[in-house]
């Protein structure tokens, strides 16, 4: 594991950033997996200054986000789809035909979730994979549970996260139950994970999943597995 610890978050933002762009100019075909959540606002806005300026070129890149609400489409701009599209997709010269986000209105989750691995596998898995953590050590929206789950799937959200994802909503009663996630085997399979975390109430579950013991109660434990893990963190 490559543990960076740096001085604030536009510190990790940029460093993020240029991982990311890194990756992108080696394999300009690359597949990028995304995240949600504050974290990693900062390194997008970074990356649409990259494309800008003409460093980094995103038009044959594919991205596959981790996760979405169950109920809410891309219209809705509590979706996660909405906050890729404004966050990044708009922001960069990517074909938004190559985005994939997955479906939380489709009718069928398991049917969806299996089309969704399905897909990830067609593209040959994923290059690099972006990961922010939940306070309970959630990684996408695989919630602490007694086992780890595989493949993309419905999940219950936890009560803490619902709490903590409530400030992004007018009412807690407006945040979704259920939620749609990639499973541990896409992002275990991502050929890099690049975790980011900021602030001094990350470094409680970050120590816990990073050294403690590897179990599903702290989902993001499962990453210790993984041959080529890099994690930022701030404390600012
Ligand atoms: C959300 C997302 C996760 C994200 C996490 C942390 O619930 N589903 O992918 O990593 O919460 O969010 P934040 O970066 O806002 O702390």
């Amino acid at each position: 594991m490559n543990y960076i610890i740096v001085k604030d978050y536009d510190d990790l933002s940029r460093k993020a950033a240029n991982i990311i762009a890194s990756q992108v100019i080696l394999k300009p075909g690359c597949v990028l997996g995304l995240a949600t959540g504050s974290s990693p606002v900062g390194t997008y806005t970074k990356l649409s200054e990259m494309c800008a300026s003409g460093d980094v070129d995103f038009s044959k890149v594919t991205s596959v986000n981790l996760d979405e609400y169950e109920g809410l489409d891309g219209t809705n701009d509590q979706s996660y789809r909405y906050f890729m599209d404004k966050n990044l997709f708009d922001k960069i010269n990517i074909d938004k035909k190559n985005t994939y986000v997955p479906n939380g209105c489709a009718a069928d989750l398991k049917k969806e979730g299996e089309e969704y691995d399905a897909l990830i596998k067609s593209l040959g898995g994923i290059d690099i994979q972006l990961l922010g953590i939940g306070l309970d050590g959630h990684i996408g929206f695989n919630e602490p549970d007694e086992f780890f789950t595989k493949e993309t799937h419905a999940v219950e959200l936890d009560p803490s996260t619902i709490e903590a994802n409530s400030r992004f909503f007018a009412s807690i009663d407006d945040v979704p139950k259920r939620a749609i996630t990639m499973g541990m085997m896409s992002i275990m399979q991502a050929k890099k994970i690049l975790l980011i975390a900021n602030g001094k109430n990350k470094k409680e579950i970050l120590d816990k999943a990073l050294t403690g013991p590897i179990t599903p109660m702290v989902p993001a434990s499962i990453l210790q597995l993984h041959p080529d893990l890099t994690v930022i963190y701030s404390e600012n």
